[in-house]
């Protein structure tokens, strides 16, 4: 008991002085006061004792399971827990890299898109968020399911969990973990679930039972495409529990939006008339919101590059471009960047899912055929319209190492290739 005593103390003073704000760790170093070692009073006397809904007994109890909590985490942390945070937009092939977290086979708890919900409370009439409002509750919402924790979550999630649980988690099924046996609870009759488990056949969704299996894996993977300002989430790179390491993803601005042309036909009917040179005006709403899209892509990348303190060793960009081309390595660069060994399962999942190079089959040819698949958008995006996004997000395409074109030949001549070879985080 007096080891243990002695750990806790330590484990709060550790805190104290990584976290100063944290008020529940003001509640818990108040539990000690009353016995408090000497030396420690500089630490612990700037907290306000007084929370009269406890009594000795009950507060005690808290004490010990809070400190039992931080110093699992804490100890958990030392013993490399990653928390990996696939950072990425629309249509860059973020569910394909999802993959190479969700395939990595037992010891990996992933989420899929767990923010659809908050965004979809959030959205306004106007059809948007406010983005300060929507950051907080990501960033807020993110923590807490690192932490293997749904409460928040679960007040977003339309209607309620009743006990906590749930048929509407959105796209539960794209996530191993959350299809397992540990997470699996019986089918209940006449309950209808729109997105149920493919591997086994389960009832709703029981949040207490995913965050019981949550903890019990040692490392967490969730992949966004909603959390889009990096400079948010910096409470979650300071926050001594986690240890987490950001991804972002990017693509080629052109072939994205040649991809939500033919995804979102109606919404860019105007464009491909204007495209084809027809006078109608385009959306400006949509060039507004692409600029803004990039723009916001290239000050997160920009920012992640710099590598600010808070940020170091903690930052990965990643092309969707080298990915395509090079699953593999880009996999096992990506693992190498998490602390986190690359497992046979995730390789065997990339084999049997991509024309990834093998051993004998000839690299230069395969790579050459994907560089073919990589850009295909040349041939359906229009030269007007590419003149467009290069004009809106020049920077970014610059950034990125994605060239531009200055004539319909070139953008028609495969013999030049408009990605260019570009290695990030050198350090
Ligand atoms: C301490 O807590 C009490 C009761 O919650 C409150 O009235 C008081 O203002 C607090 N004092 C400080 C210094 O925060
Ligand atoms: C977003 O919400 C905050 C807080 O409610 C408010 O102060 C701000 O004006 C809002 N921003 C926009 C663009 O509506
Ligand atoms: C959900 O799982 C927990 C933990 O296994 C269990 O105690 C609880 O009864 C379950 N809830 C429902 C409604 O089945
Ligand atoms: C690329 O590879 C795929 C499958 O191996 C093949 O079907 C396709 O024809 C190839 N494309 C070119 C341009 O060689």
């Amino acid at each position: 008991m007096r080891i243990k005593y002695t750990v806790s103390v330590f484990f709060v003073v550790t805190l104290v002085v990584i976290e100063k704000e944290n008020n529940i760790i003001s509640r818990v170093s108040n539990r000690l006061s009353p016995k408090q070692p000497p030396g420690f009073s500089h630490v612990l006397l700037r907290h306000n004792g007084s929370s009269p809904s406890l009594s000795k007994t009950d507060s005690a109890h808290v004490l010990e399971t809070r400190l039992e909590t931080y110093g699992e985490h804490l100890a958990m942390r030392r013993r490399g827990r990653k928390h990996i945070l696939l950072l990425a937009t629309t249509r860059t092939g973020s569910s394909f890299v999802g993959e190479f977290f969700n395939q990595h086979g037992g010891n990996m708890f992933y989420l899929f898109e767990p923010l659809w919900h908050v965004e979809k409370m959030l959205t306004l009439e106007t059809g948007g968020t406010n983005a300060t409002v929507a950051g907080k509750a990501y960033r807020d919402v993110l923590r807490q399911l690192f932490l293997c924790d749904f409460s928040q979550l679960e007040s977003f999630i339309e209607p309620l969990p009743v006990d906590h649980v749930t048929p509407a988690l959105f796209r539960r099924a794209s996530s191993v973990s959350l299809c397992e046996e540990s997470v699996c609870s019986p089918v209940v009759r006449g309950v209808f679930e729109p997105f149920r488990c493919r591997t086994r056949r389960c009832g709703p969704v029981n949040l207490t039972m995913a965050s019981e299996s949550c903890l019990k894996k040692r490392h967490r993977a969730i992949k966004t495409v909603r959390a889009r300002q990096l400079e948010t989430l910096r409470p979650l790179a300071e926050d001594p529990r986690l240890d987490v390491r950001f991804i972002q993803l990017v693509r080629d601005p052109r072939a994205v939006l040649a991809s939500r042309m033919v995804a979102f036909e109606a919404r860019y009917k105007n464009w491909k008339q204007w495209a084809t040179g027809a006078d109608v005006p385009i959306d400006d709403v949509e060039v507004t919101k692409l600029k803004g899209n990039c723009d916001s892509i290239r000050m997160s990348a920009e920012l992640g590059l710099r590598q600010p303190a808070w940020l170091r060793r903690r930052y990965m960009l990643v092309r969707y471009e080298d990915v395509a081309r090079f699953p593999m390595g880009k996999a096992a660069e990506m693992y190498r960047f998490a602390g986190i060994p690359f497992t046979p399962q995730v390789k065997s999942w990339i084999l049997s899912n991509t024309r990834a190079p093998t051993q004998t089959g000839g690299p230069y040819s395969t790579q050459k055929n994907s560089s073919e698949q990589v850009e295909k958008w040349r041939f359906s995006l229009p030269f007007r319209v590419v003149q467009l996004v290069q004009r809106v997000c020049g920077p970014m395409l610059k950034l990125f190492g994605y060239k531009s074109v200055r004539s319909e030949a070139m953008l028609a001549d495969k013999s030049i290739s408009l990605i260019e070879d570009k290695v990030f985080n050198a350090s």
